[in-house]
């Protein structure tokens, strides 16, 4: 049981997935400003930020903290981008809620999201079936 959480890419995803979805259903919340129902879906939200680094976490440590060369720095550049996104999704929510220009949050949702899923899907090795 314990190797399919740890090298398997499929909890991972499933936790970014719903990461991404709850930041567009606060987004939208935000914008009909229902606040209470905001606030709460912020709060799961958050709890999936803590899920998407931690599976991200374990998966880097079991499968390329050891490995050398480039798949060692793809991987790096990987996780990096993997927070910065998570970052960037929270920079969003939180200048909606104060009135501020979103634009710079959305410009590295942006750039963060090319460098994860190219690296992650494209160059990166796991894979979805394994
Ligand atoms: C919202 C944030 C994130 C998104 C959208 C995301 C997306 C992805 C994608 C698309 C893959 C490829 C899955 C596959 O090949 O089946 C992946 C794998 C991976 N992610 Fe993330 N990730 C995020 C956050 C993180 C974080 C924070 C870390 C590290 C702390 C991390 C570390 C990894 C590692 C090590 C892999 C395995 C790479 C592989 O061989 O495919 N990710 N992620």
């Amino acid at each position: 049981m314990a190797d399919v959480f740890l090298y398997n890419t499929h909890l991972h995803i499933t936790t970014w997935v719903v990461g991404i979805i709850l930041f567009f259903v606060v987004l939208s919340l935000l914008k009909k400003s229902k606040e209470k129902p905001a606030k709460i879906t912020h709060m799961v939200l958050r709890l999936f930020y803590i899920f998407i680094i931690l599976t991200g976490a374990l998966l880097w440590f079991s499968n390329y903290s050891h490995v050398g060369g480039s798949l060692f720095a793809e991987s790096v550049v990987k996780s990096l981008a993997g927070v910065w996104l998570v970052a960037a999704m929270e920079m969003i929510l939180v200048k909606v809620k104060k009135g501020k220009s979103t634009f710079l949050g959305w410009l590295q949702f942006i750039l963060a999201l090319i460098l994860v899923l190219s690296l992650g899907f494209a160059r990166l090795q796991l894979g979805i079936l394994i």
